[in-house]
């Protein structure tokens, strides 16, 4: 069987493998950033980040001399940017400790912050061909169904790609078992049909790969809302506050925002945010409308308040006072773009009644 399915999957990955930018050149620092873009994000949006991320940091040095701003600004609605912190913290580690070169060791790799079990065999097989499993949400469920194993351990699944992954191409066979599962091997309806190890699969010959591996049922996320605040000086220019580095969005910009307590009117929570930041020198805030955004762990409702400030007071950092064509400047997570987007747009329909149309 070992034989059998790695010669299959390797001829069928040579003939309709995705031409992929990572795929045409094997460095190891570009296998690493490909693989932590696609960690938790979908090949056909991690392209192009991918492109201007080399264009932009073309080497582990290059990305680490750079700032954590310029970091996050490269990183910019790819989303869990926890995932860029890492790649920057990383880089400089991988100077410090392996000369500047990514080392090939499975273990040393998982000693770096972001490589985990997973990337740590990707990284390994593909750039520095060890014979290493790679196991992703993909591989389990191709291998689930290939052994038609109901609810296998990481533990199972490790030592089963491990036994599996051919000395000769582990890279191009860890990257066909991913493949496979993305394009063939779906979680709703695979395409047997289509698939070159039908015949090997157990799950098939039992018909139960609908059902392999067994899905636990989702429980809904928590959901929680934050009442925004964005305040408007005189001179046209908005509020922006920086998140403390460590946490969720750490070190990315937003308009002030604080969480609406239970029963709390969002425009009061959004106040708050905006005097703790300006002081007292507000109009009344009035909505703008809302955004929400899905985390990993829980779903925020974003409710945007205008206020218009009535002086432009100095501002500690790291808050700053930002022109609307200066916003392109700071790393803003997906949500609070939008927030900016209703604002400018609420923006425009003042200048435009304000000039009588
Ligand atoms: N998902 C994660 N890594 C991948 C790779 N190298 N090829 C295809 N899909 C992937």
């Amino acid at each position: 069987m070992k034989r059998e399915l790695s010669s299959r999957l390797l001829s069928w990955f040579d003939a309709r493998r995705r031409d992929l930018p990572w795929r045409n050149d094997p460095d190891p620092y570009r296998v690493w950033v490909s693989e932590v873009m696609l960690q938790q994000t979908r090949v056909e949006a991690v392209v192009p980040y991918y492109l201007a991320w080399l264009r932009r940091f073309p080497s582990i040095d290059a990305l680490a001399d750079a700032d954590l701003g310029e970091v996050l600004k490269g990183w910019e609605g790819l989303g869990y940017y926890a995932r860029a912190r890492n790649l920057h913290r990383a880089a400089r580690l991988v100077r410090e400790r392996h000369g500047g070169q990514l080392p090939a060791d499975p273990e040393a790799l998982r000693a770096l912050p972001g490589i985990g079990e997973y990337t740590a065999g990707a990284i390994a097989s593909i750039a520095f061909g060890l014979p290493v499993p790679a196991v992703d949400g993909n591989v389990r469920r191709v291998l689930s169904r290939l052994f038609d194993l109901e609810d296998p351990t990481p533990v199972e699944l490790r030592r089963l790609a491990a036994e599996l992954v051919p000395a000769d191409r582990p890279g191009d066979f860890n990257q066909a078992l991913m493949e496979l599962g993305a394009t063939t091997c779906t979680p709703r309806s695979p395409a047997c049909e289509a698939c070159p190890a039908a015949e090997l699969c157990r799950a098939r010959a039992a018909g139960t790969q609908a059902e392999r591996p067994r899905r636990r049922r989702a429980k809904p996320l928590p959901e929680d809302g934050v009442g925004t605040a964005v305040v408007v000086s005189p001179a046209g220019r908005v509020l922006l506050t920086r998140r403390p580095e460590h946490g969720l969005l750490g070190g990315l910009w937003e308009f002030p925002g604080e969480p609406a307590t239970r029963g709390e009117d969002p425009v009061t929570a959004a106040a708050r945010a905006a005097r703790a930041v300006v002081g007292e020198h507000l109009a009344p805030g009035t909505l703008l409308g809302s955004v929400v955004h899905t985390f990993s762990h829980r779903r925020t409702t974003y409710h945007a308040v205008r206020f218009a400030a009535l002086a432009e007071p100095r501002l500690e950092p790291p808050a700053v006072w930002a022109a609307p064509d200066e916003l392109d400047r700071f790393a803003l997570p997906a949500a609070q773009q939008r927030i900016a987007a209703l604002a400018l747009e609420a923006q425009g329909r003042q200048a435009a009644s304000a000039a009588g149309e």
